[in-house]
């Protein structure tokens, strides 16, 4: 079982527009129907799906009509009961990504888990060491404001900062990763796999 992202992002690197619509809305190729981009391909082993409580929330009323997952249990990291209209296939996890990954295992699955995202829960999982597929489509916009895969400190060019700098990385105190594949698709995006574990 591996826990795996597929998360459409702008080239800036962001997962939203600032109003929290997602990066794939505003895939210039998208027609607003059909999967995002590479999502079938992605879904062939999964058998369970993971996501944050706010983009549970966001998708539910799209979701309800048109279940995008199946017979797939699923589960919401939550510290609140689901909202009304959930269906009962879904059901929340309070105990964090170690508790919901052994849940799934004892429950049988032994398929692969997408976790959905957000971000926040995106991050959880990578804290937890265990994230072992981070899948990302890079995108052909630049969105500017939203919410970003990863929280960045911007900063600018200082020279009091880098007179001080060892002008060397700091390798210990940034986490890396191994480039597992990278794919076009359809000709204007970057489809790109990191292993983390
Ligand atoms: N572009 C894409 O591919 C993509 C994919 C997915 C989502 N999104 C976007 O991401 C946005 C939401 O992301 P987000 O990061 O703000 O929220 P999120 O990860 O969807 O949900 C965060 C909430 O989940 C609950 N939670 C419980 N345990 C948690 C844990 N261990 N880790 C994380 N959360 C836990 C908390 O809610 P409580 O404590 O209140 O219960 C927390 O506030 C939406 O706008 C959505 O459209 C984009």
């Amino acid at each position: 079982m591996q826990i795996k992202t597929h998360m459409g992002v702008s080239l800036d690197g962001l997962v939203t527009s600032a109003d929290g619509l997602p990066a794939w809305d505003w895939d210039p190729g998208h027609d607003g129907k059909s999967a995002p981009l590479g999502y079938t391909d992605f879904m062939e082993n999964v058998g369970a799906v993971v996501m944050g409580r706010t983009t549970f929330e966001q998708g539910l009323p799209d979701w309800k009509d048109a279940w995008p997952w199946g017979e797939r249990p699923i589960r919401v990291l939550t510290h609140r009961p689901l909202p009304d209209g959930a269906p009962p296939r879904v059901k929340t996890s309070n105990g964090g990504p170690q508790a919901v990954v052994d849940e799934l295992k004892k429950s049988g699955i032994t398929k692969d888990v997408q976790l959905l995202g957000g971000p926040k829960a995106i991050q959880s999982f990578i804290d937890a060491d265990l994230l072992d597929r981070l899948g990302i489509v890079v995108l052909p916009v630049l969105l500017e404001s939203g919410i970003p895969l990863f929280p960045v400190n911007a900063t600018e060019f200082s020279r009091e900062v880098w007179d001080k700098s060892s002008h060397k990385p700091a390798k210990e105190t940034v986490r890396t990763m191994r480039l597992e594949s990278q794919k076009q698709l359809e000709g204007r995006a970057v489809h790109i796999v990191y292993a983390f574990n």
